[in-house]
């Protein structure tokens, strides 16, 4: 293309300087405009062509990586999945801890959560066949701590509810085979008794309670509606 047009440049200064050749000269010309016009479409075809495959490319490249091969039925499936563990672990867990401040107040609660929140986890993977975990950007158990997928996940959902969008369950499947299933956890009144701002909600007397157990508890100054974190149900392969 850029040869074309220095051929066109070149014929006119000639066109303009010897007269002679003039009609032999305008035919090259007419040649010569049809070459670039050519030359010119095929590469803008070639262009478009190009970005259509580069599209097309990283569309499959992305859903690879998201999702290995899964179809996205198979997701779906395996969120629903997640979805139903995660409610019945919920409300066993939440349950338990009701009952426990029911009968001894929150300093009981703290005390039972102390004591069930882990086993709880265990057998509740145990029975589902499935690791079933909690975990946040703010841990209050130390064993709670968040895998790079899961903060990338926590991350994520934290940007949805800023930006005032209702966090979506969502899953991933992992280099190793198995499927991770992220459901959000979000904050509601009652969660604020022992999560909230301390002085508020979360009474000073309850939190001497919260730090005896978890001296570096970061899981604190919530308010209603936030992102707590997220259940994280990995499925085995
Ligand atoms: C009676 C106090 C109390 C109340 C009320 C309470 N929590 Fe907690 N929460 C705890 C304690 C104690 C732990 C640490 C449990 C453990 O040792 O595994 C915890 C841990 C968690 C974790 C696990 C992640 C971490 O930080 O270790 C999540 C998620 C969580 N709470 C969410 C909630 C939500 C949502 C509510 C309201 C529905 C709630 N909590 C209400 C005391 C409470």
């Amino acid at each position: 293309m850029f040869l074309s047009s220095i051929h066109n440049l070149m014929i006119g200064i000639v066109l303009l300087s010897n007269s002679k050749f003039k009609i032999m000269i305008k035919k090259l010309l007419f040649i010569n405009i049809i070459l670039f016009t050519l030359i010119f479409m095929h590469a803008c075809k070639n262009d478009k062509q190009q970005s259509k495959e580069a599209k097309e490319t990283t569309k499959k490249e992305v859903k690879a990586e998201d999702n290995k091969g899964l179809s996205d039925d198979a997701i779906a499936d395996y969120i629903q999945k997640g979805v139903k563990i995660a409610k019945a672990s919920g409300k066993t867990l939440k349950g338990k801890l009701i009952a426990a401040v029911d009968k001894g107040g929150l300093q009981n609660g703290i005390n039972t959560c102390n004591k069930i929140a882990q086993k709880l986890m265990d057998s509740l993977s145990t029975k589902y066949n499935t690791k079933i975990k909690r975990t946040s950007l703010k841990i209050r158990n130390p064993k709670d701590q968040p895998s790079q997928d899961e903060i990338d996940v926590l991350v994520q959902f934290e940007k949805e509810v800023k930006a005032g969008k209702k966090v979506k369950p969502t899953a991933k499947k992992l280099d190793g085979g198995e499927v991770k299933v992220y459901i959000p956890i979000m904050i509601e009144k009652v969660c604020l008794n022992c999560h909230g701002k301390i002085g508020q909600e979360l009474k000073a007397s309850t939190y001497e309670v919260i730090k005896k157990y978890y001296p570096n508890d970061e899981a604190i100054d919530y308010s209603e509606g936030d992102l707590r974190g997220i259940w994280s149900i990995t499925f085995k392969k």
